[in-house]
């Protein structure tokens, strides 16, 4: 038998461009200036976060191109094994970075992956896209 010691995991699409209605984010298609991808923006904001933090992180950071939710980005995944899965969309640095950090603490301490309601930062509760049944439970 094999245990697996990976950390529970948060994936931030770095491809994934802002949703239009994101909080007023606006589509990269409305100016002529080519400009960095919102994910990636994410992704770097909160690998800077994490890596400024002087206790040990109980997750990691993983960049990954494209989680299927492309219409309601910024979009990231929380996983592990053996606890279920979550797509969260419509995130922006400026309105969810601190508590998606947050949240990924949260997942990390639950068994099952499940966080209750109250325990889910506010900012985050109703940006849930779907959820994904775990392997092996
Ligand atoms: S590009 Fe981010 S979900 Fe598709």
């Amino acid at each position: 038998m094999t245990v697996n010691t990976a950390k529970p995991r948060l994936n931030i699409c770095i491809t994934c461009r802002a949703s239009a209605d994101a909080n007023g984010a606006t589509d990269s298609r409305e100016t002529d200036q080519p400009r960095e991808r919102d994910g990636k923006l994410l992704y770097d904001a909160l690998s800077h976060e994490m890596a400024t933090r002087t206790d040990p992180a109980s997750f990691d950071i993983v960049p990954v191109e494209c989680l299927s939710n492309c219409k309601s980005g910024c979009s990231v995944a929380l996983s592990a094994a053996g606890k279920w899965g979550y797509v969260y969309g419509n995130l922006t640095i400026k309105d969810h970075a601190a508590d998606i950090l947050k949240l990924a603490e949260a997942y990390a301490h639950t068994e099952t992956g499940l966080v209750a309601w109250r325990e889910r930062p506010e900012t985050v509760r109703r940006n849930v896209i779907a959820r994904i049944p775990p392997i092996g439970v």
